[in-house]
């Protein structure tokens, strides 16, 4: 079938739009929202006997690989490693005789995931393919598949790909969690809640975009810029920094902000704008203190935090992005979404081809 842009100017922002109804459609294959509970699709292998996850992904799926580890590693208690497959498939690793290897790809496709896939496979791993295209080839090639219902993804770069990987990835964290016994009834209801709220908290957040639009066209003329974040905040950062490489060509690096000491806060000055994804967690404190440290040095930064964060913080940031009050698993779920839109708009901005940037491909299926 023909895809259309529909009202929107770019396929890039009709995909960022899109995202409450496509999140909302992938919670509902697993998540019963009157019981509370997170039910996955058939799997040929018991989750109660995984002992050890290994994610293996490109690009924005990598990203979206960090974010789970978090949040595996908090509910279920698993260890969770993570690989970038162009580097895990050359090293390779011992891998321990049935353990769980993941491979997130929104097309399927890409060649260095599924030479991944295809070592695992041949050393005894159990492989869960999560795939936007469910006729792919990873899909086809691993042991069981989880499906984001994205639809079609046409941009380049990757928008509701990303957090529908990121709403099954959290759905998985939850049914090993209680698999493994790491979870109870109560906390996996808890979860749930949070989890149901999502789509409409993202359809708030795209609601009102004026904050974004309004700083856009300073980030424009910006010629590096830096992000900031701590726990699943830090991937969001490196996402976000993705982004506006991709779509806008800046120069753009994400630090995980505990690391702004041992490096990146040689480079602040007032040229450099600084995003910072700050939500009102109990790693507030510390990222609102990297905030300072980065404000006396003269930094200009952009400050995403809820109504609780901004009204807390005593450094004099730039501008503050405002977002819904969440609780903080599902935290980065929202915050993807201010990093795509500005990205977006940066890009606007500089006239750049936001649906088709240089040099880039939907899909690396070559080496
Ligand atoms: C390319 C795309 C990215 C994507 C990456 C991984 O670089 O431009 O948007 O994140 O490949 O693709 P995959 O289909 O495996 O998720």
């Amino acid at each position: 079938a023909l895809i259309g842009k529909g009202q929107h100017r770019h396929f890039m922002l009709k995909e960022i739009f899109e995202q409450p109804e496509v999140i909302g459609g992938t919670l509902k294959t697993m998540l019963n929202p009157a019981e509370r509970t997170i039910t996955l699709p058939y799997l040929p292998f018991d989750l109660a006997g995984i002992g050890r996850v290994r994610i293996i992904a490109c690009g924005t799926s990598y990203y979206a690989a960090m974010v789970a580890k978090y949040w595996i590693e908090q509910l279920a208690r698993v260890p969770v490693e993570v690989d970038i497959a162009s580097e895990f498939r050359y090293r390779s690793p011992p891998l321990e005789q049935g353990g769980l290897a993941i491979f997130i790809s929104q097309s399927g496709e890409t060649a260095d995931t599924l030479a991944a896939l295809r070592h695992c496979r041949a050393n005894g791993q159990h492989c869960l393919a999560l795939v936007n295209v469910p006729e792919s080839t990873i899909a086809r090639e691993a042991d069981g598949v989880l499906e984001t219902l994205a639809g079609p993804e046409i941009g380049v770069a990757s928008t509701k790909a990303f957090t529908t990987q990121l709403t099954v990835l959290a759905c998985l964290a939850v049914a090993l969690g209680r698999a493994r016994g790491a979870l109870d009834r109560a906390a996996e209801a808890e979860v749930c809640r949070a989890l149901a709220e999502v789509p409409s908290r993202v359809a708030d957040v795209l609601r009102d975009d004026s904050a974004i639009r309004a700083i856009a066209p300073s980030i424009a003329e910006a010629r590096d810029v830096l992000y900031l974040g701590r726990g699943t905040g830090y991937p969001i950062a490196l996402e976000g920094a993705l982004k506006l490489k991709e779509v806008s060509y800046i120069h753009a690096e994400a630090y995980a902000a505990g690391e702004l000491k041992h490096g990146p806060i040689a480079l602040i000055d007032d040229s450099v704008p600084v995003i910072v994804i700050c939500p009102s967690d109990h790693l507030y404190d510390k990222t609102a203190s990297n905030v300072q440290e980065v404000v006396a040095r003269g930094g200009r930064v952009i400050f995403l935090s809820d109504r609780h964060g901004i009204a807390r913080l005593s450094a004099k940031v730039a501008a503050t992005i405002e977002l819904p009050e969440v609780a903080s698993f599902v935290a980065p779920l929202l915050y993807a979404i201010p990093v795509q839109m500005l990205a977006y708009h940066v890009a606007v901005a500089k006239g750049t081809d936001v649906d088709q940037p240089r040099n880039l491909a939907k899909s690396v299926t070559v080496e």
